[in-house]
Order: structure tokens, then sequence, then C-alpha cells
């Protein structure tokens, strides 16, 4: 019998680097339990939801953060126009406890403004969060107070991505319904 060559053993890494697909309503149910767990029964006063109760989020912008083929984080996208300029809102986005500081709320953030901005019928990735957190990703402060929310926001925390250098200061007026056509 042949002992193992413990020195030629591949050893497998503690923890594997996320990884990001398209949510299936397969993952409902954990999207669901994910955002009760990370926002509590406040989620639902949230400036940010009431965007999303009057606009529908974009399905084919909703993603899942897996580690070895388990669920552990999640983002959506809702489509909005503030001042007749098509974009989009990022949110809620959200890692499960467990499964936190392995890259996998930044994977997600990072990877569903790529897809949307490509998309080239959305200019802007609006969201509301820390500066700490998004500014290094390639967000950056709004003019205070030109973006009106349906509802009281912290205008330091309104943060704009854009592949146009100066779309995101001057993005103003309420958020309406993302123009078809
Ligand atoms: C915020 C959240 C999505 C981050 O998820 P995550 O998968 O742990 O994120 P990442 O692994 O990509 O990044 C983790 C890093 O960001 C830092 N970080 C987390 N939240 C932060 C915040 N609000 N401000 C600044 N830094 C933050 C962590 O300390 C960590 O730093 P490190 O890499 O130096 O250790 C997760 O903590 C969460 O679900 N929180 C509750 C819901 C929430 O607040 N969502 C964001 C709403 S805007």
């Amino acid at each position: 019998m042949i002992a193992p060559n413990a020195s030629s053993a591949v050893a497998e890494p503690a923890t594997r680097a996320p990884i990001v697909r398209p949510a299936t309503s397969a993952d409902d149910q954990f999207v669901e339990d994910l955002q009760a767990l990370a926002f509590g029964p406040g989620r639902f006063a949230r400036t940010a939801f009431r965007v999303r109760e009057r606009f529908p989020i974009d399905p084919g912008l909703s993603l899942i953060a897996e580690v070895d083929g388990t669920a552990c984080g999640s983002v959506w996208m809702t489509p909005i126009s503030v001042g007749g300029i098509n974009g989009y809102l990022l949110g809620p986005l959200a890692t499960h406890p467990e499964f936190r500081k392995r890259g996998a709320g930044k994977l997600l953030a990072r990877e569903v403004s790529v897809r949307a901005l490509a998309r080239k019928d959305g200019r802007f990735v609006l969201l509301v969060g820390d500066q700490d957190y998004y500014c290094p990703l390639g967000w950056q402060p709004t003019t205070q107070g030109a973006i009106q929310f349906p509802g009281p926001v912290d205008p330091t925390r309104v943060l704009v991505m854009s592949h146009e250098n100066e779309l995101g200061k001057s993005l103003a007026g309420p958020i309406s319904a993302y123009r078809v056509g």
C-alpha cells in the first residue's frame, strides 16, 4: 500500500471566492429571508423600499452570490428615471452574516452595475448607502438634495455611478418611472 504523499496533495482553500449568477424563482425564499435578516422589519419603511413599491424591479438584473453552490448574497435593480434620464436604483444589497467579508457584496454591486450600464438604455446607477463602502467601487456623491426621493433620505448617502463624468452631479428632480421608447 502506498502512503498518501502529503507534500504533493493540493490544498483545498478554506473558503472559496464567491461567484455571481442570475436569480431564479427558486431563490425567492432565500432572498426574502435574507432581506428580513439583513434589514429587519423596519425595511418596509425605508425610503428606497418605497421606490421599489412604486416601480417594479428588473428580474433580469436580480443577482445571487454563491459560495460552493450555496446562495449567500442578493442584489436587485429597479429601473427609474430622474429628470427625464433613465437609470437604475441599486438595492437592497445583502450578504448573509455567515458569508460576510468574502467579497460577495462588492462583487454583486459591481456586477449588477456593469450589466445594467452595458444595456446602454440606462445611464446611471443610483443608490442610498455608505460612501466608505461604495465610493471605492466607483460611486460618487450626488448634488445634495437635488434628487427627490418619496421619503426622507440622508443626502450625503445618495450616490451615483455613471460612465458619463458630469451626469451624476447634474441629476435632479423626483424619481419617476423608467421611460420606455
Ligand atoms: C453591507 C454588506 C452587503 C457587505 O457585504 P459583504 O459581502 O460582507 O461585503 P464585502 O465582503 O464585499 O466587503 C466587506 C468589507 O466592507 C466593509 N464594510 C461592510 N459594510 C460597510 C459599510 N457600511 N461601510 C464601510 N465599509 C463596510 C467590511 O468591513 C469589509 O471590510 P474589509 O474587507 O476591510 O474586511 C453586508 O454587510 C450586509 O448585508 N449588511 C446588511 C445590509 C446592508 O447594510 N446592506 C447595504 C445597504 S446600502
